[in-house]
């Protein structure tokens, strides 16, 4: 079998043409939905996907804005600058960039968030309304992870392995994926014989960052393969598959680039107007 390429870019091009209509529809109410990233530090890769985000926003008439704070900034400045934008009424999504400096504390900053603005759903009121199926923001890449999964038919009583534990990515994904009547089995680096249990599962979610952790052998033929790894190797981004095995057994396969990542992007404008129109009292 040779899988169908899940292709987010196309996949994002087509959900982003739907956001442009809604950001049109809204600035002619006299809104201009707002995203507002803040980035400390000047990680490479952080401040690559803070840029992809803003240039994305605006392309589809949004308006949005970077603040980049120095790696030695203190605790105080952080939290500072998002007081401040929760407090600006031109401000819908406020999404700070992690992993922070450590003499930040990343919990104390996400909750300052205000949770209305709290486009990344990562502060604990959100979270704890995401797990309570409550109006909230859902995170951007398992957001993104359902849109693709979307294309590939019903979820309900597949068998799902989710490699990956984290707040960002694995343990959302998987409560989303139980809410679409998935069962899900949430493996992680502790889990026993984790790849040789890999051939039992309808769906396989790999988000570790462990280039070559999956292989075309070790999957159940016709799976439905998401690769959510991110790697730089040799100045190249990987993922977690092995693209060339696992595309000859899959039925479906997320490329890296090209997969997850597009829709990451769709799900942050997505959630920033929402943000937008709850803010307004719009629809
Ligand atoms: N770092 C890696 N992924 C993300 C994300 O989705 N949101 C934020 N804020 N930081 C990240």
């Amino acid at each position: 079998m040779t899988a169908e390429l899940l292709d987010g870019r196309e996949i994002a091009k087509d959900y982003r043409a739907g956001l442009q209509e809604q950001v049109e529809a809204l600035k002619e109410k006299g809104i201009t939905p707002n995203l507002t990233v803040v980035i400390v530090g000047n990680d490479g890769a952080s401040l690559s996907y803070v840029k992809s985000k803003n240039k994305a926003a605006e392309k589809i008439g949004m308006s949005s804005g970077i603040i980049h704070l120095e790696e030695d900034a203190t605790e105080e400045e952080v939290l500072d600058t998002v007081r401040r934008l929760n407090e600006d009424d031109n401000v819908h999504g406020i999404l700070v960039q992690v992993p922070l400096p450590k003499q930040v504390d990343e919990n104390k900053v996400l909750e300052a968030i205000a949770p209305e603005k709290d486009v990344d759903g990562f502060s604990p009121v959100n979270i704890g309304r995401m797990y309570t199926e409550q109006e909230t923001f859902i995170p951007c890449t398992p957001l993104g992870i359902m849109e693709l999964l979307k294309h590939t038919g019903s979820l309900e009583g597949k068998e799902v392995a989710v490699i990956g534990r984290s707040h960002i990515v694995g343990q959302p994904v998987s409560k989303l994926l139980t809410n679409e009547n998935a069962t899900v089995t949430l493996m992680h680096s502790r889990t026993k014989n984790m790849v040789e249990k890999l051939k039992d599962y309808d769906v396989v979610v790999s988000a570790v960052g462990k280039p070559g952790l999956v292989h075309g052998k070790d999957l159940k033929e016709g799976a439905i393969v998401i690769d959510v790894g991110n790697t730089v190797v040799d100045g190249k981004l990987v993922g977690d598959v092995d693209f060339e095995s696992a595309k000859e057994v899959a039925s479906y396969i997320t490329p890296v680039p090209g997969g997850v990542g597009p829709l990451t992007i769709t799900m942050v404008l997505n959630n920033a107007l929402i943000a937008a129109k709850r803010l307004n009292n719009v629809e």
